[in-house]
């Protein structure tokens, strides 16, 4: 039987370490979260890092054989991996210049070679598993020469790279001293998809620039093969989201944070911790609007959840304290004795106690200054069972392509994004509700299982593409 093969750089579940033992948890981020409904299905299995330094053999064989039962396989990263691979080329060259910050991107020769070099480790973690009719479905932006070093050791396996993240302007990419080897990796696959049309009209542009490989209808001809290019916006596993928010641990949930807040009304904000994530532009946003209408101050608060992520990478850390201080600062101007503007959490929450927020929230906060897709704009949507609630949405977001029911603002414009607070909480109900309900039913019907279907029968079809015109 042939299955698929998950490659990304970390898997659904990671690796904790307490004082006593290790703990297993689920992983955070749109790919994870995303993904880890369908891998299972059809005995599938999912290739990536735990999220941990191992400290020896022991310890590699019992997380080994944990994830085995959940059919994951680990590939462990050295502590000067996880600092020159994934602090160092993912996160600190290629994650910002993708996110258009190229001045927070660092280029360093020794974060590069660790990139080569745990690619290949990658490659053959996934070579000692794969048969030969397995799909191999590769991940991401830490994995961008992974397609093409299978392609050289299996040229007939099928593979499909999708990237999670924006793929830039050819001026971003064009910066990086490595540029040509990275599309050259990504090449190797037979499909490559992309979140939305913009971003693989950028990877055309890049291919054509750099490499002088031409396309024609998201087919690039690179001499050798063929290789098809498509734009695939991910969906969440909706059904998930609308039980979750439904479930009787939500409810009370919701009911003692009603309480708590008294009549509150509640902004929402949900992010890892990210500069490309607009949170510090957010609550600048938030400051102004409780400037410019004085009257909603004891009437409504912000909660925000920050997800602690890459924090040994300097420009994480930085953003945590300007966030610290920002929030501090506003508190102590704004609050009274009965009323908090900010509630804020640095620390991640399970998936009910997530449903219970979405429930109690009038309006969500989805403004990045950059994001692939956003997948917490879908799941705001399908958890409102009742079709109230406004998403304040950015439009460079991913998700903004699909979601044009949301208010969409410029997150750089703090005026627009305050004022667009003040149009939420004044929204008449039924307009809420036809906003709504429009955004329900497209992302209950583009969901992760339809994205996931017509992703591998696109791979299928260019599989069957390459049969026919090389046997003609
Ligand atoms: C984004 C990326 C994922 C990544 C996730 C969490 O969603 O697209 O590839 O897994 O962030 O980041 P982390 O560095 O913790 O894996």
């Amino acid at each position: 039987m042939s299955r698929t093969i998950i490659v990304s750089n970390r898997l659904p579940t990671k690796v904790l370490r307490t004082e006593e033992s290790l703990t297993f948890q689920a992983s955070e981020g749109g790919l994870a979260t995303g993904l880890g409904s369908i891998y299972r299905q059809e005995g599938n299995v999912w290739v990536g890092w735990p999220g941990l330094f191992v400290e020896d053999a022991n310890e590699e064989a019992y997380v080994r054989e944990q994830l085995r039962d959940d059919s994951m396989v680990p590939v462990f990263l050295t502590e000067p991996e996880i600092r020159d691979f994934y602090e160092g080329f993912s996160n600190s060259t290629l994650w910002p210049t993708f996110h258009y910050f190229s001045q927070y991107a660092t280029y360093e020769q020794s974060h590069w070679e660790a990139y080569v070099a745990v690619n290949e480790k990658f490659c053959q973690a996934v070579l000692a598993l794969a048969g030969l009719e397995d799909t191999i479905w590769v991940h991401d932006y830490q994995l961008l020469l992974l397609p093409a070093m299978l392609r050289q050791a299996r040229p007939e396996a099928t593979i499909g790279f999708f990237l999670h993240i924006p793929f830039p302007s050819y001026e971003l990419i064009r910066v990086l001293p490595w540029r040509k080897e990275l599309l050259e990796g990504m090449l190797g696959a037979d499909l490559l998809g992309f979140h939305t049309f913009g971003y693989m009209r950028h990877f055309l542009s890049a291919v054509s620039q750099l490499l002088g490989f031409s396309s024609q209808n998201g087919q690039i001809e690179t001499g050798a093969r063929t290789v098809l290019v498509d734009a695939f916006p991910m969906g969440i596993d909706y059904e998930r989201y609308v039980q979750a928010a439904a479930s009787e641990a939500a409810v009370q949930h919701e009911a003692v944070y009603r309480e708590a807040l008294r009549e509150v009304r509640v902004i929402l904000s949900i992010d890892r911790l990210d500069y490309s994530k607009g949170i510090a532009q957010r609550l600048r946003a938030f400051e102004l609007l409780i400037q410019r209408y004085p009257e909603w101050r004891e009437q409504v608060s912000l909660i925000m959840v920050v997800v602690p992520s890459r924090d040994q990478v300097a420009q994480y850390a930085a953003l945590k304290e300007e966030i610290d201080e920002l929030v501090g600062r506003i508190n102590a101007q704004y609050r009274t004795i009965t009323w908090t503007p900010i509630h804020y959490f640095y620390r991640s929450f399970p998936l009910e106690e997530l449903a219970s927020l979405y429930r109690l929230a009038e309006v969500a906060l989805v403004t990045p200054m950059r994001d692939g897709m956003n997948l917490v704009a879908k799941e705001f949507v399908a958890s409102k069972a009742d079709g109230r609630g406004v998403l304040i949405l950015s439009e460079r977001a991913g998700a903004a392509r699909e979601l044009s029911d949301a208010l969409i603002i410029n997150p750089t414009d703090t005026g627009q994004l305050a004022e667009a607070m003040h149009d939420a909480l004044v929204m008449p109900e039924d307009e809420q509700q036809l906003r709504m309900g429009a955004m329900q039913a497209l992302v209950r019907q583009y969901n992760v299982f339809a994205w996931a279907k017509l992703f591998m029968a696109r791979l299928a079809y260019s599989k069957m593409k390459q049969h026919t015109l090389a046997t003609e």
